[in-house]
């Protein structure tokens, strides 16, 4: 199966026109891009859109947040649920995780869920979501995972997952690092934070895997 790459922009680019600039850039590349929210219907329709984050209520009075329904009707195919960023920053526990995962689940999308922790994985994790691993100290840091112990994680996640569950590799990839993730560590994609802002390295990343 091809590799699945996964373009998270978190809170980038600056505004719409930066946006539309970018995405132009790299769709041809055929990854999954997670812009954030507000460019979401500016980039639609886009077979591989995803969203950063999703509340678990269909709707109601929740003040700021988006439901699960909302992503579906902008035509978002894929929602990244308990990143590491969002743990640190508003306190998501596995239980409100486990609740977001559910909810994305039951409206027809494809959660991409972040662990740094095998701990992370909620017991019975459905066979239709996606795992990325992505140790905290290799998030933005430049300091990639070494692609041993990337693969030896892997294989521990493996174990406790159905085995159509896709497992990706996150933290600090570039076009420089990527390819060993995959042909080496046998992961089926990659989660891209930084390097997927800058559309020639991005593109040069997905050249190297695929
Ligand atoms: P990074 O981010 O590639 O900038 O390390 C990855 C992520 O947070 O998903």
């Amino acid at each position: 199966m091809k590799p699945l790459i996964v373009a998270n922009w978190k809170m980038n680019p600056e505004n719409e026109k930066g946006a539309k600039l970018l995405f132009n850039a790299v769709k041809k590349t055929g990854a999954v891009i997670c812009p954030p929210f507000v460019y979401l219907r500016s980039l639609a329709p886009y077979k591989w859109l995803g969203a950063q984050d999703v509340f678990w209520e269909k709707e109601g009075a929740y003040t700021g947040e988006i439901s699960p329904a909302m992503l579906k009707d902008l035509g978002c195919k894929y929602v990244i649920v308990g990143h590491s960023e969002r743990r640190k920053y508003f306190k998501e526990t596995n239980e409100i995780i486990n609740k977001k995962l559910k909810a994305a689940l039951k409206a027809g999308l494809t959660p991409i869920l972040c662990i740094s922790d095998q701990k992370e994985i909620p017991h019975g994790f459905s066979k239709k979501g996606i795992i990325a691993y992505e140790p905290i100290w290799a998030i933005g840091t430049g300091k990639a995972c070494d692609v041993e112990e990337a693969e030896k994680m892997r294989l521990s996640i493996k174990k406790v997952v159905s085995k159509d569950i896709r497992i990706l590799y996150g933290g600090s990839v570039n076009s420089k690092n990527a390819a060993p993730y995959i042909k080496q560590a046998g992961f089926d994609g990659l989660l891209v934070g930084g390097a997927s802002l800058d559309a020639k390295e991005f593109v040069d990343l997905i050249k190297k895997i695929c």
